[in-house]
């Protein structure tokens, strides 16, 4: 995955001085403690709030991923509401990321202080090190920007170091206290701030590096003694201040990373700009985008060079694209394989793979292990559901292809029905290389149509076509002359009728040959 836009400056250092006394080091253990116990009351959800996904993952997923990518020793996620489901999902990213992710369970919300409290429990030696401290519901933080933190962190020596941001509207979040001298003092919540306090624009993200000792040390005499009754862990930095110990700021110029997700709307705000950044991301490595704002792709899948995203694409669930692939306008790819040099149009596709060259749609519906070859076609109104179709292979018009396999070379005729439910069970259809089967055939499985065989029209072939025979399997057609004049009389085809006759001068014989073609 490419960075996506990284127009973010370098975050300015607003540290304190050195002090003389170093409480953490480069080197020394770092433990990651992400917070995602709170209940999310504001999305109006069934679903934990930190499982809802944007681009393709629940938040706490961004933010697990974000904070794996220091390479901490503990990675610890505090989870409370929805801890079945949200533990669950964790267990998935621990398989994927191959790393142990330990989960502690806060039982009741008392606050962040006592949720990083709760956190401290899963580590072994609490007192030292560095703790870096996250949200589960800030899902555009990056590694670089927490990595960047701990370098500030640790080059200043700092106890306390917090990621904060400039914003133009600072309601609702914590303001950073800073004195003459431009040190941060403290943090003064919104519900607690003087109206002076509440005129800064200088945000606490909530992300923040801690000295392990100094944050044990300070979480021990947090108070509830404040607007909401919480133990507030924003109190540990004017407990470390006034203990006489160093606490820095790094200020985060892209104040996109700092945001959380409290309500839908915000949900779907960063969503957007997330996805923005990682099509802007594939349009710098050589993908061609024709609309940017009309295509959404989750973080997990991989364009390669001149791909073209035509407008009002969706690519999600780890689709891959190879080189010089056409894909759009209006389609949709969940979990696809697509190989170099296809063309895929108005398309539908879930667990599908498409070959080189080969081209589907407009308009067609690829489901799971629907696998078309190298130069094949699924063309206009076909539905494709676990079969396999060779090289060269032609599906072009208004068929259903299920639980079969084709062969190379060969060509469905329109319209066409793999029927492959008995109303019990599914059986497979076999059509070989080279066969040509005619319009409007339905193929009754179990079934098998030899290499090189062809069908007649119409067919219902519920017997295996040996190589090269034809199958005819319809009823023959009978005309029965003058039965419009007899039965329709007067009618607008009668008078067509008569009028044909007389123009051709003689009554129309039936063609002997028109019984099968
Ligand atoms: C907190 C900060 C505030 C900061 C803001 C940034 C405190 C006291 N305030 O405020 O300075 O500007 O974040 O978004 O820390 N959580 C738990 N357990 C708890 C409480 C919270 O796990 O007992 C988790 C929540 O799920 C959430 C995060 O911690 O992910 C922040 O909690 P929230 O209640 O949203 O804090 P704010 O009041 O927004
Ligand atoms: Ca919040």
């Amino acid at each position: 995955m490419p960075q996506g836009e990284n127009a973010r400056p370098a975050p300015r250092s607003t540290s304190g001085a050195a002090s003389s006394d170093s409480h953490s080091a480069l080197g020394s253990a770092v433990s990651t403690i992400v917070l995602a116990a709170g209940e999310g009351t504001r999305m109006r959800s069934a679903t934990p709030k930190v499982l809802h996904p944007i681009a393709g993952r629940p938040l706490v997923e961004h933010a697990v991923r974000a904070a794996a990518g220091t390479g901490p020793d503990d990675l610890v996620v505090v989870i409370g509401h929805g801890r079945d489901a949200v533990g669950e999902h964790l267990a998935r990213v621990a398989d994927d990321l191959d790393r142990k992710v330990h989960t502690v369970v806060q039982d009741q919300q008392l606050g962040t202080g006592h949720a990083v409290a709760c956190g401290l429990t899963a580590l072994a030696d609490q007192r030292h090190g560095t703790v870096l401290v996250s949200y589960g519901d800030v899902p555009l933080l990056d590694t670089a920007t927490l990595t960047e933190l701990l370098a500030e962190h640790h080059e200043r020596r700092n106890a306390v170091t917090v990621l904060s941001a400039v914003v133009d509207d600072p309601t609702g979040y914590g303001r950073l206290v800073r004195d003459d001298a431009g040190q941060v003092t403290g943090i003064v919540e919104q519900k607690d701030a003087t109206a002076a306090q509440a005129a800064i624009g200088e945000i606490n993200s909530g992300v923040y590096a801690f000295d392990a000792t100094v944050l044990s040390d300070a979480l021990d005499r947090l108070s509830t003694d404040n607007a909401q009754g919480e133990l507030y862990l924003t109190d540990v930095l004017s407990i470390a201040r006034s203990d006489g110990h160093s606490v820095g700021a790094l200020v985060c110029a892209d104040t996109w990373l700092v945001e959380g997700v409290n309500d839908r709307v915000q949900l779907a705000r960063l969503g957007a700009e997330l996805n923005r950044r990682l099509v802007l991301g594939w349009m710098r490595e050589g993908v061609t985008v024709t609309d940017p704002a009309s295509v959404w792709l989750d973080c997990d899948v991989a364009l390669s060079r001149d791909v073209t995203l035509e407008p009002g694409v969706q690519l999600r669930g780890g689709t891959t694209v190879g080189e010089g692939s056409l894909i759009g306008p209006d389609t949709t790819l969940t979990g696809c394989t697509v190989h170099p040099g296809a063309s895929v149009v108005r398309t539908h596709g879930e667990g599908a793979e498409v070959g080189p060259g080969a081209s589907v749609g407009p308009f067609a519906y690829l489901r799971p292990g629907a696998r078309l070859g190298e130069k094949g076609k699924i063309g206009t109104f076909v539905e494709v559901k676990n079969s396999e179709i060779g090289t060269g292979s032609k599906v072009p018009h208004l068929t259903y292809v299920g639980d079969a396999e084709i062969g190379e070379g060969s060509n469905i005729g329109a319209a066409s029905v793999f029927v492959n439910y008995d109303g019990v069970a599914k059986h497979r259809t076999v059509i070989g290389s080279h066969a040509r089967t005619g319009a409007d055939n339905m193929f009754v499985a179990p079934v098998e149509v030899g290499d090189g065989a062809y069908t007649a029209a119409g067919s219902v072939i519920t017997q295996d076509v040996p190589p090269g025979a034809m199958a005819v399997a319809r009823g023959r057609q009978r005309n029965i002359e003058g039965w419009v004049a007899r039965r329709r009389p007067d009618t607008a085809a009668d008078q067509a009728a008569q009028q044909a006759q007389e123009r051709s001068g003689s009554d129309l014989t039936t063609n002997p040959m028109s019984d099968t073609r």
